[in-house]
């Protein structure tokens, strides 16, 4: 496995929308490695989420491990090809990070409920139901795949922070930040 280099904000890959993975492309040993290299890319980052663009590569794929919420254990998925629907009037509001914009957190608004149709690793067909933390972050990598980041997501472009006047000035009075 390798750790793969992130794109920052200002690059091309990330302002492109990706093409679908070819189904049958998935099985194949170098889609196999490719997954886990961005496994130990999200994971030595440390990162709760990365998108395909994010390492270069411009496919709809990208692996989440938002970690234990409220609702239950949420644990690793690969997911490829998605498609959002959203099934409630409900959003919420958290303040994300990104691991192509260092440093910084914004306030985003998301739908509080999503169900995700997608391939997983096998290429079998999914869906998972998804709400609060989970859902933000796979609507935050589901946008990577639109050419989006997260401050396209911020209704008041003043509730911008950097890391450090985040935890000082912020943090205490907000849900958990993600770094995706
Ligand atoms: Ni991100």
């Amino acid at each position: 496995m390798a750790i793969l280099k992130v794109a920052r904000m200002g690059h091309p890959v990330l302002v492109r929308k990706a093409d679908p993975v070819d189904p049958s492309h998935v099985p194949r040993p170098e889609f196999q490695r490719f997954i886990n290299d961005m496994i130990e890319t999200m994971r030595d980052a440390p990162g709760v989420g990365l998108a395909a663009p994010q390492v270069h590569v411009p496919l709809r794929l990208f692996v989440m491990d938002p970690g234990p919420t409220e609702a239950g254990r949420e644990g690793l998925a690969v997911v490829v090809n998605p498609e959002l629907t959203f099934p409630g009037p409900e959003k919420i509001r958290l303040w994300e990070g990104c691991l192509s914009v260092p440093g910084i957190r914004g306030l985003t608004e998301r739908w509080a409920e999503v169900e995700v149709r997608c391939l997983d690793r096998d290429g079998r067909e999914r869906t998972h139901s998804l709400e609060g933390f989970p859902a933000a972050v796979v609507q935050h990598e589901t946008d990577h795949l639109d050419g989006l980041l997260f401050l396209s997501r911020m209704p008041d472009l003043t509730e911008v922070a950097f890391e450090e006047e985040y935890a000082r000035y912020r943090a205490e009075n907000d849900s958990p930040p993600s770094e995706d």
